[in-house]
């Protein structure tokens, strides 16, 4: 295969718990087609040897600014403009605030401010020290210098709290630095539903359920990071919403019904996640129910089925759906794949309060003539493989179809 021209890429990596998944950061963008250089911090150097980023770069590592016999070689200012890209993973708050004060107090710091290139930052730190207004200000006025920046991410950090401040993953920071003309889904248009859906019973009640779109908003993610344009229209989320991604809010069946049909003109590829109700209420009351009588019935009709209709049009996008399952998973999973005709279906089991609102989840993926089974891991990575796989999929590619 022809190699695109890549650009080359200096990658400074600061002193952070996460400079362990630089290491993979710079594998892909070997992979990629891209020359590699490493600049590390003295902090950065402390977490991650020097070494390990020569052997994955194939190029000497440099730490400090003032090493006669390195700037022999390369010296700082050549390797400033040797940069097209720079990338600094992790970005820790004190290198984020001492390129926020234009200092030049090590290699890394020289280098941001002796280059023409555009800077990415991919912050990590802990939730605190993230949301200081110290950080914040600094993180303000370096994109407003027009510093890009990727994540931070939410969830579990190294040190026990939970909150923003995770490094965003290598692949979301290569997507970040490269676009997306390399992905599988370049060009495409995808369209997924997430999340639960709730069908007022009065203006104060409503019938809902566990979800909390982590998956379907997971899918979104990583087909953004595979080059597609993509669509979430979603129900009320428990997580947040993914950059990049354009969301439609919808918190009904009707709601999400109308979203989708309204949004599936030039649609390629649609994926539908979200746990939709089944049933809504019949009549819900205009005013809140007072709790007068012993006890009450509410009447409840069956909402459409977003997928099925999807799956009917013609012409129609490569459909994909979910079968959450308490029982027989393959079994059942396979006759609602055949029953709804889409094109694939991705079966978890949700019996013991496995899968729904949880952060990881394994999957059986099913499709006319084949199968693959996910192990349990982070809904991330499980939205990543999945999305390959689709890709694979529509790409006809027979090797998607081997276990
Ligand atoms: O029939 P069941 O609800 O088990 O099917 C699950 C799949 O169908 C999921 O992909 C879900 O998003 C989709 N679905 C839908 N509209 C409904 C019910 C389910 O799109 N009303």
């Amino acid at each position: 295969m022809e190699r695109q021209a890549q650009p080359r890429v200096l990658l400074g990596v600061g002193g952070g718990i996460a400079a362990y998944k630089s290491c993979e950061l710079v594998r892909r963008l070997r992979d990629a087609g891209c020359e590699v250089r490493v600049v590390m911090t003295r902090g950065g150097a402390a977490f991650v040897t020097p070494l390990s980023f020569q052997a994955l770069s194939g190029q000497p590592v440099r730490v400090d600014l003032l090493d006669a016999e390195a700037e022999s070689g390369m010296d700082h200012i050549a390797l400033a403009r040797w940069a097209d890209r720079v990338v600094i993973a992790p970005a820790t708050a004190d290198l984020i605030a001492r390129l926020a004060a234009g200092l030049a107090d090590d290699l890394l710091t020289t280098l941001c401010l002796a280059t023409e290139a555009p800077i990415l930052l991919a912050p990590a730190m802990n939730r605190v020290m993230w949301e200081h207004p110290a950080t914040q200000a600094n993180h303000r006025l370096l994109e407003q210098r027009g510093v890009r920046m990727v994540g931070p991410e939410s969830g579990g950090q190294a040190c026990g709290e939970t909150g923003a401040g995770r490094m965003a993953e290598p692949r979301s920071i290569l997507h970040a630095l490269l676009g997306s003309a390399s992905g599988p889904l370049t060009g495409q248009r995808v369209l997924i539903t997430a999340g639960p859906t709730q069908e007022p019973i009065d203006p104060v009640r409503f019938i809902g359920n566990r979800s909390s779109g982590r998956m379907g908003v997971a899918l979104a993610a990583a087909a953004r990071d595979a080059g597609a344009e993509v669509r979430l229209v979603h129900g009320p989320l428990g997580v947040p919403l993914p950059a990049g991604v354009q969301a439609v809010a919808a918190d009904t069946a009707e709601a999400m019904h109308a979203a989708v049909l309204e949004h599936l003109e030039g649609v390629d590829l649609f994926i539908g996640a979200a746990a939709v109700a089944d049933y809504r209420p019949r009549a819900p009351a205009d005013q809140k129910l007072k709790k007068d009588a012993p006890g009450m019935t509410v009447e409840l009709v069956r909402t459409p089925d977003i997928l099925a209709d999807v799956a009917a049009r013609r012409p129609r996008p490569f459909v994909v759906g979910f079968a959450a399952e308490t029982t027989r998973l393959r079994e059942n999973a396979r006759a609602k794949m055949e029953r709804k005709g889409v094109d694939m279906i991705a079966a978890n089991d949700v019996s013991a309060g496995r899968a729904i609102g949880r952060q990881e989840n394994s999957l059986v993926v099913l499709w006319p003539g084949g199968e693959r089974l996910f192990p349990e891991q982070p809904k991330g990575d499980l939205a990543h493989a999945l999305i390959a796989l689709i890709a694979a999929r529509m790409a006809g590619d027979a090797e998607a179809d081997t276990n």
